[in-house]
């Protein structure tokens, strides 16, 4: 663009007070309506071409006042469809109208010549705090720290056991615990630099740990021993994998579907007087009650629809789906510290497709109570909207600490509206124990009638053939079991108490112990304010880099402002290693106090 031509334009702008983004709005909103009236979207290429016209616009003067000054769409159209003028353009609009997005089409090869594929905008804009920036921090530390254990361990003069093994060795000392590790590497390398070289192991206080967070219950083990392995008449043991092998039905395998009915008609959600065969349209399972949820958000959930989270904070796997979709993630404000049926109120409008009840909570390790319910009940029906399913996430149902008890919060909304459509989603994979074995369901419950999504969420199941039957199997024989499948909750107490103990010395913080689940949610404000740093993001990337355990910032769960001086803490991890967090995090803290 030559000198005279560039103030020109910058005149025409200004003398309008039009900036150049209006321009670009203005011109976006004239291609869509080319979309519109061919009836042929321009979908992922609408932003480059709104950019090439306004370019072009801003390098012709004429064109641009023209575009400005005229008040009619037809003028607009026939000075666009000038720019991509192959044909001679008519008066007529649709004319201009064809001739624009056959113009579009054409330039379109053009604007595909770059190597970089990117991925779709849906899957661009998620963000996903568990396994973030941090995880990725301490992935880097951990295979330098573990680079160098080799190297320690090679330069040994008189090594008689390979390095490998006694890495193996250490690493499976995890599940015993920080202090069992030291004095393992003491066994082979200077006490002195053991001391200082343990002092900088990274730690990772996530459900990503990767050795189970706590041993199947023996019950358990022995119920899915009976279940996988059989005795030849030799007496030798075999895997019975068989029936395992095909794909199970969409619906899973035959013996898994009745247990979860037999159970939710205990619990009165599933109506007594329905058959199997007519309940099973509602029943999905799945891999991990992940993808559960994801399917109900692909069936339930669209572009600018509202989805209500009703915890003070919410597992980033909400976000993620939210965000997937375009969808709009809206909290309930928990104006003075209490929910009540005005703050529902004013998360739910009448875009509202799915509310969300997560009981145990994860990161809040609070379970819900009947009042909830009721609270939601009555915000629902002042709302009005009959487009609302609400989402039960029971990924840590059952997983109580001490003496606390929870509500069984669904068959309390089944009995308060029968008429409500709710969904389950279940896992095995917390109350068992068996994370990756990715067994999972939903359920959906209230009046089948209006649940017309029930067909696509069949067809969203048949898409990925079958959940994988192994996870299938654990759940059916967990189900079976009941609570002797459950795993050892005053194990994980007593770990989740010298935690709090420790963290309780750490200055700025503060921390209540988790009523259920798995984590504690602790108050940093303090902290915060002690040491200048400003965010949950900033606090927690620095206990990586500095202290060098992985924690998640509280602002990855939602956009409750009270978040952001919250970070969560798994309480699972074995003693030695959650006094050595305290340790370190009480040392940063000092460290780092103005
Ligand atoms: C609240 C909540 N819901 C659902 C899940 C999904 O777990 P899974 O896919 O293993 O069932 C998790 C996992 O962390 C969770 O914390």
């Amino acid at each position: 663009m030559d000198v005279p031509v560039l103030s020109s334009v910058i005149e025409v702008l200004h003398t309008r007070g039009i900036s150049e983004e209006d321009l670009s709005r203005q011109v976006k909103a004239l291609l869509s309506f080319v979309e519109i009236r061919t009836n042929q979207p321009i979908g992922r290429y609408l932003d480059t071409v709104t950019a090439i016209v306004v370019q072009k616009l801003l390098q012709d003067v004429d064109s641009l006042e023209g575009f400005l000054n005229s008040t009619s769409v037809d003028v607009q159209l026939g000075i666009v469809a000038n720019f991509f003028n192959e044909v001679a353009v008519s008066e007529k609009m649709n004319d201009m109208v064809v001739a624009i997005r056959a113009g579009v089409e054409r330039i379109i090869p053009g604007l595909v010549s770059s190597p970089v594929i990117t991925a779709t905008r849906d899957s661009r804009r998620v963000e996903y705090a568990v396994r973030g920036p941090i995880e990725q921090e301490i992935d880097k530390q951990e295979k330098a720290w573990y680079a160098e254990l080799r190297e320690k361990l090679e330069s040994r003069g008189d090594a008689v056991e390979n390095s490998d093994d006694i890495i193996a060795k250490f690493f499976a000392l995890r599940e015993e615990g920080f202090d069992a590790q030291k004095e393992f590497l003491v066994g082979y390398l200077i006490p002195s630099f053991v001391d200082g070289f343990m002092e900088r192991m990274p730690i990772r206080v996530n459900i990503g740990n990767s050795f189970p967070y706590t041993r199947l219950s023996p019950a358990f083990i022995e119920a899915l021993e009976a279940r996988l392995l059989t005795n030849d008449d030799s007496g030798r043991v075999h895997l019975s994998l068989d029936p395992l092998m095909p794909y199970s039905s969409s619906r899973g395998l035959p013996e898994l579907a009745p247990l979860v009915h037999a159970k939710l008609i205990e619990r009165g959600i599933a109506p007594s007087d329905e058959s199997f065969e007519e309940w099973i349209e509602r029943f999905v399972p799945s891999n991990g009650s992940s993808e559960a949820i994801a399917m109900a958000f692909d069936v339930l959930v669209e572009e600018h629809d509202d989805v209500v989270m009703t915890g003070r904070a919410n597992y980033s796997l909400y976000s993620a789906q939210i965000q997937r979709r375009g969808a709009n993630e809206r909290t309930v404000p928990y104006e003075g510290g209490e929910i009540t049926v005005e703050s529902v109120l004013k998360a739910l409008t009448p875009r509202t497709r799915l509310l969300i009840i997560n009981s145990p909570n994860n990161p809040g390790g609070y379970i819900g109570k009947k009042k909830l319910i009721e609270v939601v009940a009555e915000a629902l029906k002042i709302n009005g909207s009959k487009q609302v399913t609400v989402l039960f996430d029971e990924a840590y149902g059952g997983m109580t600490f001490g003496d606390k008890v929870e509500d069984d919060l669904p068959s309390y909304m089944v009995a308060l509206c029968p008429d409500q459509v709710i969904a389950i989603s279940d896992s095995v994979s917390k109350k068992t124990g068996a994370l990756g074995v990715r067994g999972g369901n939903i359920y959906f419950a209230g009046p089948k009638n209006n649940m017309s999504f029930l067909k696509e969420l069949g067809i969203a199941r048949a898409i990925g053939l079958c959940p994988n039957t192994f996870g299938q199997v654990f759940q059916a024989e967990a189900l079976k079991l009941g609570e002797a499948a459950l795993v050892d909750m005053s194990a994980l107490q007593d770990r989740m108490d010298v935690l709090i103990d420790k963290l309780r010395q750490v200055p700025g913080v503060k921390v209540e112990p988790a009523e259920g689940g798995l984590y504690v949610f602790l108050d940093v404000k303090g902290l915060k304010g002690l040491t200048g740093v400003d965010t949950s993001a900033k606090l927690a990337m620095r206990l990586a880099e500095e202290s060098h355990f992985s924690i998640v910032n509280g602002s990855g769960f939602g956009g409750h402002p009270d978040n952001d001086n919250r970070i969560r803490f798994v309480v699972f991890l074995p003693e030695s290693t959650n006094k050595e967090l305290g340790r370190r995090f009480k040392e940063w803290a000092e460290r780092n106090m103005k």
